[in-house]
């Protein structure tokens, strides 16, 4: 059994197929990059997994188990979090408070998740601006908050969508180097007692 696994993944919008028989499978510690052309169907695939639109055919498989027509928060309480390539805080929130109202999908206790959600803003290196609003963040802080409320809900598979397009990710120090966020969610996971993770390309 594969810690996550596709089987021949379809979705049809009308007369378009965005997704056509798309099966793999991922290991936990695995990262993978999922590489296409704008339109290639990747943010679809993510809207699929985490039960955004509904499947035309095929499977999801979860540790074991099938995610097919679960709604949204049911896949986000088994363990899956996403980015959305369109960035969507709750604008009148502040940016801690839009991290504790992920934080929540795990504990209903205000203290473990305030701590949660400061752990995940330092990661993200957001701390200072946890009192800010965040619909007047920049693009590449509303970015990384995209990435701390992902990582407050607890996922154990993370999907990021172009969550470092135009922007630098964190641990950059705002220089972009190539490939910093995998090895800062590596060590972040390490850090956290999870297995070593390997890198691969999925094209
Ligand atoms: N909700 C939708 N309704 C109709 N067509 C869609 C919808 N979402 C995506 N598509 C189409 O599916 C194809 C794949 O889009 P998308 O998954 O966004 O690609 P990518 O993320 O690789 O750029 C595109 O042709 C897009 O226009
Ligand atoms: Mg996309």
């Amino acid at each position: 059994m594969s810690f996550f696994e596709t089987r021949h993944l379809t979705k049809h919008f009308g007369g378009l197929t965005a997704v056509n028989d798309v099966s793999f499978q991922v290991e936990q510690g695995e990262i993978y990059g999922l590489i296409g052309p704008n339109g290639s169907g990747k943010t679809t695939l993510f809207n699929l997994i985490t039960g955004y639109y509904p499947i035309s055919s095929g499977t999801i498989l979860f540790e074991g188990q099938p995610l097919n027509g679960l709604p949204t928060w049911k896949i986000c309480k088994h363990g899956v979090g996403r980015t959305f390539q369109i960035v969507k805080p709750l604008r009148r929130m502040t940016v801690l408070e839009n991290v504790l109202t992920s934080a929540f999908n795990r504990t209903g206790s205000l203290p473990q998740a305030s701590d949660k959600a400061m752990e995940v803003l330092e990661f993200c290196e957001l701390t200072k601006r946890k009192d800010a609003l965040s619909s007047g963040l920049s693009i590449g802080d509303r970015k990384r908050l995209e990435i701390a409320r992902a990582l407050a809900t607890g996922p154990r598979l993370l999907l990021l969508d172009e969550n470092h397009g135009r922007t630098h990710p964190p641990g950059t120090g705002g220089r972009g180097e190539a490939d910093p966020q995998g090895s800062r969610f590596r060590h972040y996971h390490h850090h956290r007692g999870a297995h070593h993770a390997r890198d691969y390309e999925f094209v």
